[in-house]
């Protein structure tokens, strides 16, 4: 059920007013003058963000939900002076997005709740409104994926819920299924996918907005739906949140519906390898060799750097078959870059700096944090093996690059990024008023405003 709806103000009659305070202490609470005004500081006009926007905006209206308020007009004005569209859309995502709840076997009633946007004067208000809302959605459907349980979240279950949705938005949708990848030559895909009773599935979505006959940019998600490591099992820790292994592919599947809702004029392409990684008699061992679909023969070094071997094979189908002009791969993928980055940004790994350029411009106006990690050329001689075209693993050191590193050899020459979100697809506490504990559906926003940007190119 929604429990939140936004508007334009019209007029409406509302319970409370909302103001966000430039020059008031950033994120601070206080009751107006007026009956019923809550004010809350956005800080120095120059360093408001999107970031800061959005949690405002979702604590002002988690405090005016939790007095029993059921209606609020909100002034979009300043955020909107300051950033424009992207201000009322952070205000948007506050709002809406700190009544998320997780789909759940346990009921939540909650009052519904109706804010009214005012001053949006310096922008066509419904469009944006509109548009911020489909963006939301995506963020929602991402984190309902991510959150779902594993015993329910199976490669065969990930393909329907995208394809129902991929469908519904008007995206072509193609679910591939072993027998067919098998014939591709996906070994690499098929080494993790067949470790488990549910069989894998490669899940292509194409959206085709833009002009015809214009390669598309591929999006492709790591969809491991449950990562027990394999036969280098996991420990009961380790593997406690595993089931948050299919965000990245969660994050792509967000996007795309966002893209397509709005119509924006570009040809993107979500590819999906979805596997479980689990344990079966005959499942891959560390010492494997196994091939790929690019013809590249590859050591395990460990069954539990499973996330590399689908994406190499992903990231070759998107370029061969998809005649992708540019690749994003995003994927909760190393244990390494939560260490080194924590939940307060991502990794990215690039083979283009201007490709790289984009990223960080659509990541500002997203309100998310990437940060780029090295590429000298001697990572590269730590996933070499003696008996194969590349090893899975690194002995230990650097492990985020080296990962990355890995699939740069499938990507070629065509213009790459990497996104490590293993750090941040998942919040254990509620901190940030807008992300309720769970799935955060980090990486939907920039992901977005990249492909938007193309539509300028
Ligand atoms: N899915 C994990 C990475 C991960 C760790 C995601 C923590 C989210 C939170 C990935 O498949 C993995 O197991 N990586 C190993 C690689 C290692 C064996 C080279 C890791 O990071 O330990
Ligand atoms: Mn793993
Ligand atoms: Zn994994």
């Amino acid at each position: 059920m929604e429990t939140i709806m936004v508007e334009l103000y019209r007029q409406q009659a509302a319970q409370w007013r909302l103001e966000l305070r430039l020059e008031e202490e950033a994120l601070s609470l206080r009751a107006g003058d007026e009956a019923k005004t809550v004010l809350a500081g956005l800080g120095k006009r120059e360093s408001v963000t999107v970031e800061l926007v959005r949690r405002a905006a979702a604590k002002a209206v988690k405090t005016v939900c939790s007095l029993g308020g059921e209606s609020a007009v909100l002034d979009a004005a300043p955020a909107v002076e300051l950033l424009g569209e992207a201000g009322l859309s952070a205000l948007v995502q506050g709002a809406e997005l700190c009544r998320y709840h997780q789909e759940s076997w346990k009921a939540v009633p909650e009052k519904p709740f109706t804010l009214y946007l005012a001053g949006t004067e310096g922008l066509d208000g419904e469009a944006a409104l509109a548009r911020a809302e489909a963006l939301v959605r995506g963020i929602r459907f991402t984190r309902d994926l991510v959150n779902c349980p594993p015993n329910r979240m199976t490669p065969e279950h990930l393909a329907r819920r995208a394809a129902g949705a991929g469908e519904k938005a008007g995206l072509e949708v193609q679910v591939l299924d072993e027998k067919e990848t098998r014939e591709l030559g996906m070994a690499a895909f098929h080494a993790v996918g067949d470790s488990s009773a549910n069989p894998p599935r490669l899940i292509v979505l194409r959206y085709k907005g833009g002009r015809q006959g214009e390669a598309p940019l591929a999006l492709v998600g790591k969809g491991v739906t449950f990562d027990s490591g394999g036969y280098c099992i996991k420990t009961t820790a380790g593997m406690r949140d595993m089931k948050t292994d299919m965000a990245g592919a969660a994050s792509v599947c967000g996007a795309i519906l966002a893209l397509a809702e709005n119509k924006v004029p570009v040809n993107v392409v979500a590819v999906i390898p979805a596997v479980e990684n689990r344990i079966s008699p005959d499942s891959f061992l560390p010492g494997d060799v196994i091939g790929s679909m690019a013809g590249k023969s590859i050591e395990i070094g460990s069954t539990d750097a499973e996330g590399r071997l689908i994406l190499a094979d992903a990231v070759t189908y998107a370029i061969e078959k998809e005649h992708a002009g540019r690749v994003v791969d995003i994927a909760t993928l190393t244990g390494a870059i939560a260490r080194m980055l924590g939940g307060v940004a991502a990794g990215v790994m690039a083979n283009d700096d201007a490709f790289f350029a984009k990223l960080q411009a659509a990541a500002e106006r997203a309100g998310e944090r990437f940060w780029r990690m090295p590429d000298y050329p001697e990572y590269n001689k730590l996933i070499e093996s003696p008996v194969a075209d590349l090893r899975n693993t690194s002995n230990g050191v650097a492990g985020a690059i080296t990962a990355g590193l890995f699939i740069a050899a499938f990507a070629g020459d065509t213009p790459w990024l990497h996104l490590d979100i293993a750090g941040t697809a998942w919040s254990n506490s509620s901190e940030k008023e807008y992300q309720p504990a769970g799935a955060t559906g980090m990486g939907v926003a920039t992901l977005y405003e990249l492909c938007r940007a193309m539509a300028d190119e």
